[in-house]
């Protein structure tokens, strides 16, 4: 079985946009420090070219979570694979995500993030599909909002493949 992958959001596109976040992101904690949570895996591509762009004074931790239940539909209980190394107390974080999908493994993350006392919290994603959505979430940075597809790249994967992509992409699955 052969899979292509179509191209949804070119490098160019995606590379755009980061740059426009990072810019907002700079202004709006202009005089602070912010504090970026990456969820791993799939959020490293963007936190890393993110951090890039942002011109305020930059500290980073990552953490690594699985929900309990199929592949294809969280349950919602997110369990700590990797903790943070740091405590959030009194800092401006901002969580970034490569998708929001059901919204059930950010809206239980961004619950369990809060009561460890940050001086605020956001959240910030790559890609957003809002149809899919079936608990509440609010994002304050989102890159693009995608049609209910499958994609891949810019750490999203498919079987733990392509991550790599510099690209968003849909993967096709061939005969
Ligand atoms: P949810 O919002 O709790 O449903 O889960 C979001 C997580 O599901 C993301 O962090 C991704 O790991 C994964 N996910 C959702 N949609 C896609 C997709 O289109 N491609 C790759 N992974 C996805
Ligand atoms: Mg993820």
């Amino acid at each position: 079985m052969a899979e292509k992958i179509r191209v949804m959001l070119s490098e160019e596109e995606v590379d755009a946009k980061i740059k426009e976040i990072g810019e907002q992101i700079s202004k709006d904690y202009a005089g602070r420090q912010v504090h970026l949570v990456c969820v791993l895996k799939g959020g490293s591509f963007f936190m890393c070219e993110l951090a890039k762009r942002i011109t305020v004074p930059v500290s980073l931790d990552f953490m690594s979570v699985s929900s309990y239940g199929s592949e294809t539909k969280s349950s919602g209980v997110v369990k700590i694979v990797k903790d943070l190394d740091e405590p959030l107390k009194g800092k401006d974080v901002i969580v970034i995500e490569d998708i929001v999908d059901s919204g059930r493994t950010l809206s239980y993350l961004m619950e369990m993030l809060k009561d460890r006392g940050p001086a605020s919290l956001r959240l910030c994603t790559l890609l957003d599909k809002p149809d899919r959505r079936v608990v509440d979430v609010h994002v304050d940075y989102t890159g693009f909002q995608i049609p209910d597809e499958f994609v891949v790249g810019y750490g999203l994967d498919y079987d733990q493949k392509y991550r790599n992509l510099p690209y968003i992409g849909v993967v096709e699955l061939g005969e």
